[in-house]
């Protein structure tokens, strides 16, 4: 029943969403990149981030959205480097990248100076960096060419909700071999809803026809095959949004008894920067910023990078029982 399940979802991908053209490439650099950082020694999270795109028309002019920025997995994605990790960053078009987050809103001509020499400027070699409008540039840049040279980010665009599911298959399948080094980090914010292509309008929907009304299908639960079909031995955590505080972890637990998957990390809306739970079947763990550390600009996915990372490593090493010998 599980299995005919699963073969149903598989079906539904490649029958109602366009699958990618360069998916088998990337599937393939993702696969050479695990196998790399595991052989060194490394264990690889694949981490998903932002919102998904959903069209209303094939010749797309329109399209639903949402409110995902993609801090929580660019955040991350520098958490996990700095614990060990080889990081696959599968995330959103323009959603926020590890490192240049930091730099979002700052106009880049603004911090740049021509440096004055002799009473003249303009010399292209005398371009200066204002580092009161870039703070921690320096560190930030020294962080981010150490990864560069290490090639421990491997990001990966989406634009859509079917580029979404079809490269997160791709990676469960590529991370496969590598078994519980590989951790599966959900925070993107898919989309549940969508129109199928043989109903979706060819072109623009014409506002001469009247209010519009959609239709919306429901997006196939992916995390069914990838717990028990792509990736089995993975170490899988999900995500769980809610607005209502009171039915939150209610909604976890009933996620983690469905997927059967190690954790789900809980989060409510407005309060997602400071505060999350991470729920697993048998604890309930509170991660919360105080004042004093918010304003130091401690962030919440420090913390959550450093429960799971704890959390992997007893899943790739359980201890093990000795029983006295009678
Ligand atoms: O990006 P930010 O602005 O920093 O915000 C971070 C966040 C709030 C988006 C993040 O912390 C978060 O909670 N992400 C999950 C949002 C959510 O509620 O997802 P969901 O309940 O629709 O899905 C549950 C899980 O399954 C998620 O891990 C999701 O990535 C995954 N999923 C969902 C649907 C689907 N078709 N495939 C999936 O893989």
């Amino acid at each position: 029943m599980a299995e005919r399940r699963i073969s149903s979802i598989d079906g539904k991908l490649a029958e109602e969403f366009a699958i990618p053209s360069h998916v088998e490439d990337v599937k393939e650099k993702m696969a050479d990149f695990a196998m790399r950082h595991t052989e060194a020694g490394r264990r690889v999270v694949l981490i998903t981030s932002g919102g998904t795109k959903v069209p209303l028309e094939s010749r797309t002019v329109r399209f639903l959205d949402n409110f995902s920025s993609g801090r929580r997995g660019a955040a991350s994605a520098e958490y996990f480097i700095e614990s060990g990790y080889a990081v696959i960053f599968l995330h959103r078009h323009r959603s926020l990248y590890p490192y240049t987050r930091m730099f979002l809103t700052i106009n880049m001509l603004d911090a740049l100076q021509f440096k004055v020499t002799d009473g003249t400027a303009g010399n292209p070699s005398d371009v200066v960096v204002d580092q009161q409008m870039l703070p921690n540039i320096v560190k930030v840049l020294k962080q981010y060419q150490e990864v560069k040279e290490g090639g421990l980010l491997l990001p990966i665009e989406f634009n859509t909700l079917s580029e979404y599911l079809h490269l997160l298959k791709a990676a469960a399948q590529a991370l496969h071999p590598i078994g519980s080094k590989a951790m599966f980090y959900l925070a993107a914010a898919v989309s549940d809803f969508y129109i199928p292509a043989s109903e979706m309008p060819e072109h623009k929907i014409q506002s001469s026809n009247g209010p519009l009304q959609l239709s919306l299908n429901m997006v196939p639960k992916i995390l069914s095959p990838l717990v028990k079909d792509w990736a089995p031995q993975a170490f899988v955590i999900s995500f769980k949004l809610e607005t209502d505080e009171s039915i939150l972890l209610d909604r976890a637990c009933r996620a983690l008894d469905t997927y059967r998957h190690q954790a789900v990390v809980a989060n409510v809306l407005d309060s997602r920067r400071g505060q999350v739970v991470v729920v697993t079947p048998e604890t309930q763990v509170e991660l919360r910023l105080t004042e004093e550390e918010v304003q130091k600009g401690v962030e919440i996915e420090e913390r959550i990078v450093s429960n799971l990372t704890s959390a992997h490593t007893k899943f790739i090493n359980p201890v093990s029982l000795h029983l006295p010998e009678t």
